[in-house]
């Protein structure tokens, strides 16, 4: 199997250029590069860019592009798991990449060699007085300003897939990641849905990198990144409102993963979202089994989640 490091960045193809600009500028994002026909956009750590923005005839999912150690992994997919040969990243930082297909038809780039950029200060995080433990004495909370979040990574992608057995052997096997947590209808062996980690050994990393929805289509649900604290959501929540773009759901906390979501649909009707405070698992950490009978999706609020896979 692959062993990836993380994601990098997320390829869309958007009938209006603008406008998608305008709503991934309000979401947190700033452009790092312009060529003809795309935009890059960095958030404020030192990816060289998070998202690929290309102007097209149709609003597609482009594929999303996983960092790898090197470009021997690069060449090792192209030998082991068929990816295609390798070839130049026209984007900031340059690097290499290859893409490999997935049993579903969804295209995964491997990238490598692409040089960071320079990570902006980030602001302070919440201190939170607890009831039981008063820590912050004398000292008083912050007040982030009304405007776009800082976005720190691409920390997940979800997707919609149509046959989960097949997507998870695919997705252990060939990209190496790690099912956290698995929902089943029926029996426990009838999987319909995931959350698949990145398989770092005894480092901590995030719950999932990947969720998957056995849903009848194989296609783009969301993409998620990382914002420091829940304050920066409710007041980006407060901001992309304030700018007309439209709420999916949220501010809400997952109770797979336990982290503070907010989802927000953007112009070429993909849904961008923010997470913070989310659970930290090593490679040893096993599978853990839930029946969908007995799932919830929000433990702040009574939605339906129908809405939210619309
Ligand atoms: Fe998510």
């Amino acid at each position: 199997m692959l062993r990836l490091t993380g994601l990098h960045h997320v390829n869309f193809a958007v009938r209006d250029l603008g406008s998608s600009e305008r709503f991934a500028i309000d979401f947190g994002l700033q452009v790092a590069a312009r060529t003809e026909h795309s935009v890059f956009l960095r958030g404020a750590g030192n990816g060289a860019y998070l998202l690929r923005l290309e102007a097209s005839d149709r609003d597609a999912f482009l594929g999303a592009a996983w960092s790898v150690a090197d470009a021997n992994e690069l060449q090792r997919a192209v030998a082991e798991y068929g990816a295609t040969n390798l070839s130049e990243l026209a984007g900031p930082g340059g690097g290499h990449a290859v893409t490999l297909t997935d049993p579903e038809g969804l295209p995964w780039h491997l990238v490598a060699d692409i040089a960071p950029t320079i990570a902006q200060p980030l602001r302070e995080s919440l201190r939170i007085n607890t009831g039981a433990a008063k820590d912050r004495r004398g000292v008083t909370q912050l007040k982030p300003p009304l405007g776009p979040p800082q976005l720190l990574k691409l920390g997940h992608i979800g997707i919609f897939i149509q046959d989960f057995a097949r997507q998870s052997q695919w997705l252990q096997n060939v990209l190496g990641l790690l099912p956290s947590d698995v929902l089943y209808a029926g029996s426990p062996d009838h999987g319909i849905g995931g959350f698949f980690r990145l398989n770092r050994g005894a480092e901590w990393v995030d719950h999932h990198a990947l969720a998957v929805f056995a849903m009848g289509k194989a296609d783009c649900h969301h993409i998620s990144f990382e914002v420091q604290d829940s304050e920066a959501q409710f007041v980006a929540h407060r901001w992309l409102s304030k700018q007309g773009w439209e709420p999916v759901w949220g501010v809400g906390r997952h109770p797979l993963g336990s982290h503070v979501f907010d989802v927000w649909r953007a112009p070429c009707g993909y849904r961008f979202e923010t997470y913070s405070d989310t659970d930290l698992c090593t490679a040893a950490e096993p599978m853990h089994l839930h029946d969908v009978k007995h799932a919830q999706m929000d433990l702040w609020s009574n939605e339906q989640p129908d809405r939210y896979f619309k």
